[in-house]
């Protein structure tokens, strides 16, 4: 019976001491350092996805003045370096509170971080190609394509963040708010240059056939 007792008293506490074994892996020496390094991460990676990329992307856009790329290059890749510096707190984050890749915000921000490393690479390809060939290419669609959907899931990897964080309700409603504004007017700009390119494609079609049409004719004229 009290051999019974022990056993039963023995488990509770191994089944009560299991959060912790769980926690093993957090630095509880470097805890003090979260609530600055939250803040930083938080801070940093929000200007740079909510802020910074989509405004360098409605630039290209509005200023369609000579320069207008490197302008965009360089806009943009100032948000790079501020995303890169959101990737190194993530991560001393992360460690710290044992919260690196065993959560949607970690595992999907890496994976944004790691694609949009490359995507000045991209755009710089791009911009040699088209000096060269004065044409959009496969590139151009890469670039375009690839930047805008990273800057969609890093506005929506922010919120996940903030969940992770248990931010504030009124930190939240701010985030909501302005990446909600950005988003919509992205959104407007994206339709309205596709709508463009479609009317431009389908002036140029018509163009070309007309041409045709009148070099047909003459070959025909006697
Ligand atoms: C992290 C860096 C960069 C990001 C996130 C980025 C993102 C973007 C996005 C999202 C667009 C499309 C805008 C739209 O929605 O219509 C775009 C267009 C463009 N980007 Fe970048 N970009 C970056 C770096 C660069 C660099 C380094 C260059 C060139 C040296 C460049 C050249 C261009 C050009 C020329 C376009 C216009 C393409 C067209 O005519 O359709 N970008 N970029
Ligand atoms: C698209 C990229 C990312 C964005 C926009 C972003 C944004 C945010 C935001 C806004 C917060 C809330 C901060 C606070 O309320 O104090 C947060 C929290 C956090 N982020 Fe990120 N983040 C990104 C990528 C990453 C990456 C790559 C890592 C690590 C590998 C990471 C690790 C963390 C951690 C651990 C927290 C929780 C901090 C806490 O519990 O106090 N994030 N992030």
């Amino acid at each position: 019976m009290i051999i019974k007792t022990f056993q039963t008293l023995v488990s509770i506490l191994v089944f009560a001491s299991l959060p912790s074994i769980a926690n093993a892996n957090v630095i509880y020496q470097d805890l003090h350092l979260i609530p600055q390094f939250a803040k930083v991460h938080g801070i940093v990676m929000g200007v740079a996805f909510v802020i910074v990329f989509p405004l360098g992307s409605l630039l290209i856009r509005a200023l369609r003045t000579k320069g207008s790329t490197w302008i965009h290059a360089t806009w943009q890749l100032l948000g790079w370096v501020l995303m890169v510096a959101g990737l190194a707190t993530g991560i001393r984050l992360g460690k710290i509170i044992n919260l690196l890749h065993n959560n949607t915000h970690t595992i999907l921000g890496t994976v944004i971080v790691v694609l949009m490393l490359i995507q000045p690479f991209i755009g710089f390809v791009h911009h040699r190609r088209f000096l060269a060939t004065q044409q959009h290419g496969t590139w151009t669609h890469v670039h375009v394509w690839f930047g805008r959907t990273l800057i969609l899931l890093g506005i929506i990897n922010g919120g996940l963040g903030l969940q992770l964080a248990g931010n504030t309700k009124a930190g939240t409603i701010v985030y909501g708010v302005v990446a909600g504004l950005v988003g919509a007017a992205c959104f407007s700009m994206v339709v309205f240059v596709e709508a463009r390119k479609r009317n431009q494609q389908v002036d140029a079609r018509e163009t070309s056939s007309e041409t045709g049409a009148e070099e047909r004719s003459k070959k025909c004229t006697p």
